[in-house]
């Protein structure tokens, strides 16, 4: 089975005709067709199928189509999963925002914790994130709860972000000295859960937090308040480089404070299917971790890129590219995988 090639389908929303729409066909070359002009006259004229143009048109189409019929479940319970991967650049915030506005799009309901000092889950995802706004660092270090910090996201009615300040760099230091300092998030989450509760609103369904490139306490205290860790890893000849210290962290964690932490998802980010070396490494990382590593891979995308500077998801920012496209899938793929059942 390809990456393409899924069991499932999933409905979000997506218009059914891709023939009509611009970065569906080239988005990592930042050609901009006219959406509904250019491509679908080129692909027509040219014999949709009979051409690498017209080919893409049909498998994107096809994998629109097969998104179209499963609705996704509601877990059980909520998932809090940590995007996590010491590197950076890699991913982890393009996966966390992009996958949180998947499931909402779905009607699921998502909190991202914005958990890393550049603020940038923040920024895409349209939240105010400046020194005055109360974020993930009055919670970690001031104990304040995360209903009060919480921010409703323009992205999806069923988002809210806890945004990341740039105080949060402070917190890595502050922490240190302090009682609990590795389950203060842990803590704030199961409070944020009651608190839903008492107000009347719906349970959380998904979690995501958005990790820092580092180690430190923020991560771990990230480890400690999630049951999944989603790896992101960038489709580059390093890639490998570095994971088993991840790998390493991880494990102490399980061992110290958190048993039931497991590494439920790979996801391979910025893959260029014209390169060898992106299969290659894909190949290597399936071969490593096969359970693990969605069939869906995130290929590289202008549009993915460009969709923070607008403080938009690119599900919103491109709805028709082939990121948004895969983001959907990757997001459909991890419902529908449910929650692993053992490490
Ligand atoms: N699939 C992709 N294709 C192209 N650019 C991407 C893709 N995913 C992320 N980017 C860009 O790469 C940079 C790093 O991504 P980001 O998600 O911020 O990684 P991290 O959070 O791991 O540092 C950002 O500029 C982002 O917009
Ligand atoms: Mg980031």
């Amino acid at each position: 089975m390809t990456h393409n090639d899924r069991p499932h389908g999933y409905d979000f929303g997506l218009p059914p005709d891709p023939v009509s729409q611009d970065s569906a066909v080239q988005p990592d070359r930042g050609s901009r067709l006219t959406a509904g002009q250019d491509a679908g006259a080129t692909a027509a004229a040219q014999g949709a199928g009979d051409t690498p143009l017209g080919r893409k048109l049909v498998e994107e189409n096809q994998r629109r189509r097969r998104l179209e019929h499963v609705q996704l479940q509601r877990p059980e319970r909520t998932r809090v999963i940590t995007v996590s991967n010491q590197k950076g650049g890699v991913g982890k915030t393009s996966t966390a925002v992009n996958l949180a506005v998947g499931l909402a799009k779905q009607g699921l309901n998502v909190l991202v914790v914005d958990n890393d000092p550049q603020g940038n889950a923040s920024t895409a995802l349209g939240v105010p994130h400046s020194s005055e706004v109360d974020g993930v660092y009055d919670v970690l270090v001031d104990e304040m709860e995360l209903a009060q910090v919480v921010a409703p996201s323009p992205e999806s009615d069923r988002i809210v972000v806890a945004p990341a300040t740039i105080d949060l760099a402070g917190a890595e230091i502050e922490l240190v000295s302090m009682v609990a300092r590795e389950q203060r998030l842990s803590r704030a989450l199961d409070q944020y859960a009651k608190a839903r509760e008492e107000q009347g609103l719906e349970r959380l369904d998904y979690v995501f937090i958005d990790c820092p490139p580092s180690l430190g306490l923020l991560t771990i205290n990230a480890f400690v308040a999630a049951s999944e860790v989603l790896i992101p890893i960038q489709c580059e000849y390093y890639a490998l480089e570095g994971l088993s210290q991840l790998l390493r962290s991880i494990e102490m964690i399980q061992k110290h404070l958190n048993p039931d932490l497991v590494v439920s998802t790979i996801l391979m980010t910025m893959y260029d299917g014209r390169t060898n070396l992106s299969s290659q490494v894909a190949d290597e990382v399936r071969s490593h971790f096969p359970e693990q590593v969605l069939e869906t891979m995130i290929p590289r995308s202008v549009r993915i890129s460009e969709a923070p500077s607008y403080q938009q998801s690119v599900l919103n920012y491109d709805p028709q590219s082939t990121g948004a496209l895969s983001y959907l899938e990757a997001a459909a793929e991890i419902a529908a995988r449910g929650v692993p059942k053992s490490k």
